[in-house]
């Protein structure tokens, strides 16, 4: 008995002792380029898969909306989630190249997650991982809507996607506070005196960028 309590506490000073020389000896490779080996990455999908699903569980979706819920929740990923997940058909940015993990496509997720995961993913995001948390500086009822888009995503060819880039313009609706700054002739910096609910707090002062005209050469 007395050895296999000595062993134990051997092994656990010793497990303890290993940890902290990786931890201050930076050992550890945090770079975004080095790829997990098969079963860290297991272990990393298989804890975000469960993590959501577990708490996802109690959120029920409400009831969607219609063809003007999409076209909302359509300019809101354009604007806020295209950058990263690439739409039907699309190029992948440099973000996404850039990215470890990397952002999945949303058409595939749309397949083998409910609606309830969706939105709980996109409120919360994903630690550790670059996927922000929405519901930060977004109302529930535009995150609806953007998972009532991301729903549509696996029906959709990239025609479909660019026909509704064409009719819709650019900028996205907050729900509630109902101002449409997607007029592009703005240059994207002035909400109006807008509602933008009661402690907004986000500085970045509206999301009708002119990411056309701001490139820069490479
Ligand atoms: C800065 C890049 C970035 C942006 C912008 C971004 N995401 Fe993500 N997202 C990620 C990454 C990276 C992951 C993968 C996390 C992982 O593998 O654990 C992710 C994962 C997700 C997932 C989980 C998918 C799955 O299959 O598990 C959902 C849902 C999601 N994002 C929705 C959104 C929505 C909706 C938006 C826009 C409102 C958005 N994301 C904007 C980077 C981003």
């Amino acid at each position: 008995m007395k050895t296999i309590i000595g062993t134990l506490v051997l092994a656990t000073v010793f497990a303890i002792l290993m940890t902290l020389l990786v931890i201050y000896t930076g050992a550890f490779n945090v770079a975004t380029t080095w790829k997990d080996p098969a079963p860290i990455s297991w272990v990393l999908e298989t804890t975000r898969e469960n993590s959501i699903e577990t708490r996802a569980a109690s959120i029920v979706a409400p009831p969607t909306k219609g063809d003007k819920q999409i076209d909302s929740g359509f300019r809101s990923y354009r604007e806020m989630c295209a950058m990263c997940h690439t739409p039907p058909g699309g190029t992948d940015s440099p973000i996404t190249k850039g990215m470890n993990p990397p952002p999945p496509d949303l058409a595939k997720s749309a397949e083998h997650m409910s609606a309830a995961e969706l939105f709980w993913a996109t409120k919360n995001g994903i630690r550790m991982t670059g996927m922000p948390a929405w519901g930060v500086t977004h109302k529930d009822g535009e995150l609806w809507d953007i998972i009532a888009f991301v729903k549509k995503l696996p029906e959709m060819s990239k025609a479909d996607y660019l026909a509704l880039d064409a009719r819709l313009e650019k900028g996205h609706d907050h729900a509630g506070g109902g101002h449409g700054h997607g007029d592009d002739s703005h240059g994207g910096n002035s909400h109006g005196g807008s509602s933008h609910g009661d402690s907004e707090p986000q500085k970045n002062d509206g999301h009708a960028h002119k990411h056309d005209d701001d490139g820069h050469a490479h």
